[in-house]
């Protein structure tokens, strides 16, 4: 089939490479002039494992170009949007972006398209734009709702297996070109009205940060009463019932949708007249989780002023360089303002990470680079080199009392306390 797929972001170029691998003809439209040029070069503009595999066979066999303008992708059967939908300072989600589209889309199209919404739009959006903008057309213009599930990091294998493929819409045909479109994906297509598709896509959001927060205040329980959240979490998630992902206590989620998904449906849950309680306590528990590495360094080693703190991973979690919403800069930010001085390092984050970051941050050039001269290390993001660190040379490094804060509860805590270091974990009493 012909397909467009409107914007280049993590969720836009992973359809777009993906789809073209599965046979499709794709073009994908990307209006910032230097991401397409990059991407027409074969350079992405971030990372993610697979994806420059597929982007480079997909211009290699001309099944995949870039484009500039909506008008050079407009003969395609079906136009996935997948532009972003930042959020607002009130959780509010800014449709600008999505609305530009289809405003030009309706300007322009001279043949039917099927459009498949695949950015996160608020529950009950797709519910206007028939009147608000498909009936003003002067061709016929179809729409589904289509959300994505994949993970940054994971995101083509995510695309190539997915649990479930989601289709909101009713009418028949649309349906059917949908189910040819992902032809090829083993997995269960489950159709249903438009705004029941836009609450899956958020409920499964809200859930697994529910999980997350929930295994975190169990963590904070288990230091005050002397368990251990490791053994408690396995044990916990062997029950099929509850299933064992996304049980792993640390410094609390981060990244460009969890924060904003739970914010925005917290903030249409108001505007529904319904106080979603349980939600605003899952996204209170995070916030606060972040806060817990200060609380922990400052009772270890009392003030933090001319302090140094070391901070491993910047990332928001291991397999991308993306920052958005990442605990490490919060964390890094509370640090300076209580006077420590601070050496950061992350695999791949470092060039995103500086733009965010004031000046004063040491921008390290390898983990054992950020360990020289701290007397406190922070890991806050589990990334494989900082487990098979040298940890004997890290010491070396370091000064007393050597303390070492894993905030994600992966490195070998026993080991590291044999060897002379002060271990902090999170949720283990032992080491608390
Ligand atoms: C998440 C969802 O997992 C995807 O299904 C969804 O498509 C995507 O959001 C989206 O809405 O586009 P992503 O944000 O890439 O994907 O990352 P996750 O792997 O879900 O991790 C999110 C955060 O939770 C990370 O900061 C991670 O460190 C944290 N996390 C995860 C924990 O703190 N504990 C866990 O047990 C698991």
């Amino acid at each position: 089939m012909k397909v467009t797929v409107v914007g280049a972001g993590y969720v836009g170029l992973t359809a777009a490479a993906c789809l073209c691998h599965s046979g499709h003809e794709v073009s994908c439209i990307e209006k910032d002039q230097i991401k397409l040029a990059g991407l027409r070069s074969g350079r992405l503009p971030f990372f993610e494992e697979g994806l420059p595999e597929l982007v480079h066979a997909g211009l290699a066999k001309g099944a995949l170009r870039f484009g500039a303008s909506l008008k050079e992708g407009l003969d395609a059967e079906v136009l996935m949007v997948a532009v972003g939908t930042p959020a607002r300072p009130d959780g509010r989600i800014d449709l600008t972006q999505i609305y530009a589209v289809l405003a030009d889309l309706v300007e322009q199209a001279r043949s039917p398209l099927l459009i498949a919404m695949k950015s996160t739009v608020p529950p009950g959006f797709g519910l206007s734009v028939e009147q608000r903008f498909l009936q003003k057309a002067a061709v016929p213009l179809g729409y589904v709702a289509n959300p994505e599930f994949l993970r940054e990091g994971t995101a083509v294998r995510d695309w190539f297996q997915p649990d479930r493929i989601i289709i909101g819409g009713s009418d028949e045909e649309v349906i059917a070109k949908m189910a040819r479109l992902y032809a090829d994906l083993k997995a269960p297509l489950l159709t249903m009205d438009i705004g029941s598709a836009e609450m899956v896509k958020y409920a499964a959001n809200a859930f697994l940060a529910t999980k997350i927060s929930f295994i975190n205040e169990i963590a904070n329980l288990c230091e005050l009463v002397g368990a251990d959240i490791l053994p408690v979490a396995r044990a916990v998630g062997l029950d099929r019932r509850i299933g064992g992902q996304f049980l792993a206590a640390g410094l609390g989620y981060g990244g460009s949708c969890f924060p904003k998904d739970t914010s925005a449906l917290d903030f249409v849950s108001a505007c529904n007249g319904y106080a979603f309680n349980l939600l605003k306590a899952v996204i209170e528990v995070n916030n606060r989780q972040r806060l817990l590495v200060l609380r922990k360094l400052k009772k270890a080693l009392g003030r933090l002023t001319g302090i140094t703190v070391g901070v491993l991973g910047l990332a928001f979690k291991p397999g991308t360089d993306d920052v958005r919403e990442s605990p490490a800069l919060d964390v890094i930010n509370l640090l300076l303002d209580e006077g420590a001085c601070v050496r950061a390092y992350d695999p791949l984050a470092l060039p995103k990470a500086g733009d965010f970051l004031p000046a004063s941050v040491f921008l390290a050039g390898g983990a054992l680079d950020a360990a020289a001269g701290c007397h406190a290390l922070l890991v806050v993001t589990e990334w494989p080199e900082f487990i098979d660190l040298d940890w004997m040379r890290v010491k070396q490094l370091m000064c007393p009392p050597y303390l070492v804060l894993d905030g994600r509860n992966c490195l070998p805590a026993e080991e590291l306390k044999k060897n002379g270091f002060l271990y902090l974990g999170i949720g283990r009493a032992r080491y608390a």
